[in-house]
C-alpha cells in the first residue's frame, strides 16, 4: 500500500476521503477530534499546492438529502482550525460540483456535501463511484473510521482514479495495527463494554495472540454467571453463557492468563445518585446491579498491566457515564497512561474517556476507529485497506 508521504502529489487535484462523522449540537461540532486527526495530511497536501476536495459521510441519512446532516458546520469548523477558507459544495457529484472543482486554485480546499445523501454511496454503486472518481486524479483515504465499509467512497472510487494512496492518519492506524499483529510481549488485552456479543470476535481472535486478558464492564457479568454465581439484576446475556465458557476454555488451552473482576461496585441502577457499596464477585445481592469494577479489581488489574509491554484497550469497565460508577474506568485509563509499554486505545467510548481525562498525550496511540478498530482486532480484512492495496498495486 502506498502512503502520501512517499508520493509526489504537488499541484495535483486530490479527492481525500475523511471521516468527519462528528457529533453536532444545534448546528455546531461538539467533538472535533476527528477533524484534527485529518490535519497532518491536509497540511502536507496544502504545502504542496494541491487542490484538496474533501469528502465524508455524516450520520446515516440513508440516501436522502437531510439538511440536518449537512457537512456545512464541519466545513465552518475546519476553516477556523485551518485558518483558511473551506468552500462548501451543494452536493458531492454532478455538474455544479464539477464546475466548482474546475475553478479551484492550488492550495484551495473544497468540502463536498454528505456522501450518504446518495444511495449509491452505501450501495458501492459503480456509476456513483465513477462520478466521484472523475473529480480528481489522485484519491487519498484518510478515513480509518469507515475502512470497514465497502462503500463507494472507500472501495468503488479506487477503480476510477489514476492513483490511490493512504493518508498520514491511515498510515499511523496501519502501523499500530501491525504492532498488534506482531506485539512486543507480554501482550495484554483489556476488554470492557456492555456486551459479550459485540466483543466475542475480538476475544476469540486475540486469545490466539495475547499473553493475558482483563475482562471488565457489564460483559464481565455474563462470565460470572457462566461460572455459576448469582448476578442480581445485572445485565447478563443469558444466551451467551456457553460462549463465555468457551472463551474461558480457550484461554486455559492457550495458556492465556484471563482475569475477571474480583469485586464490583453495586447499585440500584446506572441512574442511582450513589452506589450502594462494594461486594465480592460471588455475592452480588439479588436486588442490585454490578455497575463498575471494585477497588480490589483495580489493584489486581493494575498489577497485570504493569507487567505488559503492549496493551490494547477497548470498552469501559462500568457505567462510566454516571459519576458513581466511573472510577474503575478512570483508574484503568490513568494506570495505562503511566505504563512503560506500547499503549493503544480504540473504540467509541474508550477514546472519549481518555480525552475527557486529558490523558491522550500519554498514550502511544488512540485509534479514530470504532467499528473498524473492532473488525481489525477480530482479524477481519478491512475493505478500505484492501481497495488501496489493489489500486496502488502494492
Ligand atoms: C464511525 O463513526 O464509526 C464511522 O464514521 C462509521 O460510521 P457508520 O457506522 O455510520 O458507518
Amino acid at each position: 500500500m502506498n502512503f502520501v508521504d512517499t508520493q509526489d502529489v504537488s499541484g495535483a487535484t486530490i479527492l481525500m476521503r475523511v471521516d468527519y462523522n462528528v457529533p453536532l449540537k444545534k448546528g455546531r461540532v461538539t467533538d472535533e477530534n476527528r477533524i484534527r486527526a485529518s490535519l497532518p495530511t491536509l497540511q502536507h497536501l496544502l504545502e504542496q499546492d494541491a487542490r484538496v476536495i474533501l469528502c465524508s459521510h455524516l450520520d446515516k441519512p440513508k440516501g436522502k438529502k437531510m439538511p440536518e446532516w449537512s457537512l456545512q458546520p464541519v466545513a465552518d469548523r475546519l476553516s477556523v482550525i485551518l485558518g483558511r477558507e473551506v468552500s462548501m459544495a451543494p452536493d458531492c457529484i454532478g455538474d455544479e460540483v464539477e464546475e466548482m472543482v474546475r475553478a479551484m486554485k492550488p492550495g484551495q480546499v473544497l468540502m463536498l456535501e454528505n456522501l450518504r445523501f446518495h444511495p449509491g454511496e452505501e450501495e458501492n454503486d459503480p456509476e456513483f463511484s465513477r462520478a466521484l472518481g472523475s473529480l480528481a486524479e489522485v484519491y487519498i483515504n484518510d478515513a480509518f473510521g469507515v475502512c470497514h465499509r465497502a462503500h463507494a467512497s472507500v472501495d468503488g472510487v479506487t477503480r476510477h482514479v489514476s492513483r490511490c494512496m493512504g493518508g498520514l492518519l491511515l498510515k499511523k492506524e496501519w502501523e499500530y495495527l501491525a504492532r498488534v499483529s506482531n506485539p512486543e510481549r507480554p501482550f495484554l488485552l483489556i476488554a470492557g463494554g456492555a456486551k459479550v456479543s459485540s466483543k466475542i470476535g475480538v476475544l476469540d481472535n486475540l486469545l490466539d495472540k495475547v499473553d493475558a486478558m482483563l475482562i471488565g464492564g457489564a460483559m464481565a457479568n455474563t462470565f460470572i454467571r457462566a461460572l455459576g454465581y448469582p448476578t442480581g439484576t445485572s445485565l447478563v446475556e443469558e444466551d451467551l453463557l456457553d460462549k463465555a465458557r468457551e472463551v474461558m476454555d480457550k484461554a486455559r488451552k492457550n495458556r492465556v492468563q484471563l482475569y475477571l473482576p474480583v469485586d464490583f461496585i453495586v447499585g440500584d441502577g446506572p441512574y442511582a445518585e450513589a452506589s450502594t457499596g462494594v461486594c465480592p464477585f460471588q455475592a452480588i445481592p439479588d436486588d442490585l446491579m454490578a455497575l463498575d469494577i471494585g477497588p480490589a479489581t483495580c489493584t489486581l488489574f493494575a498489577q497485570v498491566m504493569h507487567q505488559a509491554r503492549t496493551v490494547v484497550w477497548n470498552g469501559p469497565m462500568g457505567a462510566f457515564e454516571y459519576r458513581p460508577f466511573s472510577q474503575g474506568s478512570r483508574n484503568i485509563a490513568e494506570t495505562m497512561a503511566g505504563l512503560d509499554a506500547v499503549t493503544i486505545v480504540g473504540g467509541g467510548d474508550t477514546d472519549s474517556l481518555v480525552y475527557d481525562l486529558g490523558l491522550q498525550e500519554r498514550y502511544s496511540f488512540i485509534s479514530t476507529g470504532g467499528g473498524s478498530f473492532i473488525e481489525a482486532l477480530e482479524g477481519r480484512p478491512l475493505p478500505g485497506f484492501k481497495a488501496l492495496g489493489e489500486c496502488s498495486g502494492a
